[in-house]
């Protein structure tokens, strides 16, 4: 995986949409637009600029209706879920909310918070255009919850060029020990933090991706479905590399969020960054030239994926509004301008790829080959209750470094929360 230096070119198509008239159904038929809450937690920069693709679509497709941000600013969604929380249980919902695609749905669902839209993904084009596995994994008790917009991938490593050349770095290292090497190598050089790091969650996805490398694709998808045990000796060393790597990482992580890692990486801070590649997109944006990608050395071909998907309240107060943003999401153009921005390539398969850099198109070429791995930090693996205990113990090993305590409190935590999706 090679990333692009090409900033990525204007996209928006004149192609019709054909949604406009479906979403103008349950329109009034005075001037005042119905206002639809879409919650989010793209507040800023390229995650921004890809929500502000899909609005504009919106707008133009359906009229009556009006865009009303619901955003609160936070990676990963870490503030938004709370708020959100709160909200859904005072009855209070946005009239969309953001939520990852697959085992993070399932406690709405329990709830009865969001609509079945089975019917809609047929009449929306998606039952046939979305990839058999995704599809799959949005199916919960044989209906389908949530419309995805697009797919990232966690498992990526992002480089400053110029810090790794002036340690003598020159290759993408292809394992973990020569991972580790570099870390110590540019520690060596003077580059006090060679791997730049964030808060809890971030730190989750770099305990994702040792326990790819340890253990592979398919005995780390058996953590979370139960056929891998967290009590293992396998997991113990994983946590052991864990440990190690993140020993190379910034003394602050807990207080910075992932744009601020990755500017510890821009500013020749640190030589590398595990993050998901949105980072891409936001790279480019800021004219940053000097990177590269590559997949989490031992991860191989492990597409870590994670979809970012809409859902419609049961109680949303405008239920076509709702529903005309959904569309928006669903429609093949829409996938495409949000995508285009975003940095992630569309969920549908027959949404135009126009505008993408060239790190989409390898990613779009690398969701096709590669073995799809889900992920806890983004909600595909685990529902969110497991998420935020897993969060919590990494975030209490930053403090204590207790390696024992980190795997017994993952083993609770699956213990606790796994189920039958
Ligand atoms: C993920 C989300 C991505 C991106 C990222 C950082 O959970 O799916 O779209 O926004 O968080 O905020």
């Amino acid at each position: 995986m090679r990333s692009t230096r090409r900033a990525l070119a204007a996209v928006v198509s004149a192609a019709a949409l054909l949604v406009a008239s479906a979403c103008s159904a349950g329109k009034d038929d005075d001037t005042t637009a119905s206002k639809v809450e879409v919650f989010t937690w793209w507040a800023e920069g390229e995650e921004k600029a890809g929500l502000d693709a899909l609005v504009s679509r919106f707008t133009s497709a359906c009229p009556g209706q009006e865009f009303s941000s619901g955003t609160v600013a936070g990676g990963a969604g870490i503030n938004a879920k709370q708020v959100l929380d709160a909200r859904l249980q005072q009855n209070d919902p946005p009239d969309v909310f953001q939520v990852h695609a697959g085992a993070e749905l399932l406690d709405h669902i329990d709830a009865g918070q969001i609509r079945d839209l089975t019917a809609e993904f047929s009449t929306w084009g998606l039952t046939g255009t979305l990839p058999e596995g995704l599809i799959e994994t949005i199916t919960v008790n044989g209906k389908l919850w949530s419309v995805p917009a697009g797919v990232h991938r966690a498992n990526v490593v992002w480089t400053n060029d110029q810090v790794l050349a002036d340690a003598g770095i020159l290759t993408a290292p292809k394992n973990l020990k020569e991972f580790i090497g570099n870390l110590a190598k540019l520690r060596r050089d003077g580059v006090e933090s060679p791997l730049a790091m964030g808060r809890d969650w971030t730190q989750l996805m770099l305990l994702e991706a040792v326990l790819i490398s340890d253990l592979g694709p398919k005995r780390f998808t058996g953590l979370f479905t139960g056929t891998t045990k967290w009590e293992s000796k396998a997991v113990r060393a994983a946590i052991q590399d864990y440990k190690l790597i993140l020993d190379y990482t910034n003394t602050d992580r807990d207080s910075l969020d992932w744009p601020e890692a990755e500017r510890l990486l821009v500013d020749g801070k640190a030589g590398y960054q595990l993050m998901g590649d949105w980072v891409a997109a936001d790279l480019e944006a800021g004219n940053f030239s000097g990177y590269d990608s590559f997949a989490f050395p031992g991860n191989g071909k492990a597409f870590q994926w994670l979809a970012d998907s809409f859902v419609l309240p049961t109680r949303a107060a405008n239920q076509a509004g709702g529903t005309c943003w959904l569309q928006t999401v669903a429609s093949p153009e829409g996938q495409q301008e949000f995508s285009a921005k975003k940095g992630s390539i569309p969920a549908r398969t027959d949404a135009p790829t126009t505008g993408f850099s060239d790190y989409q198109l390898e990613a779009v070429e690398d969701w096709r080959t590669g073995t799809a791995v889900p992920s806890c930090a983004h909600g595909s693996a685990c529902s969110q209750p497991w998420q935020n205990a897993a969060n919590a113990a990494i975030g209490a090993f930053s403090t204590s470094g207790d390696a024992a305590a980190l795997q017994s409190a993952l083993a609770a935590a699956a213990k606790q929360f796994i189920r039958q999706a």
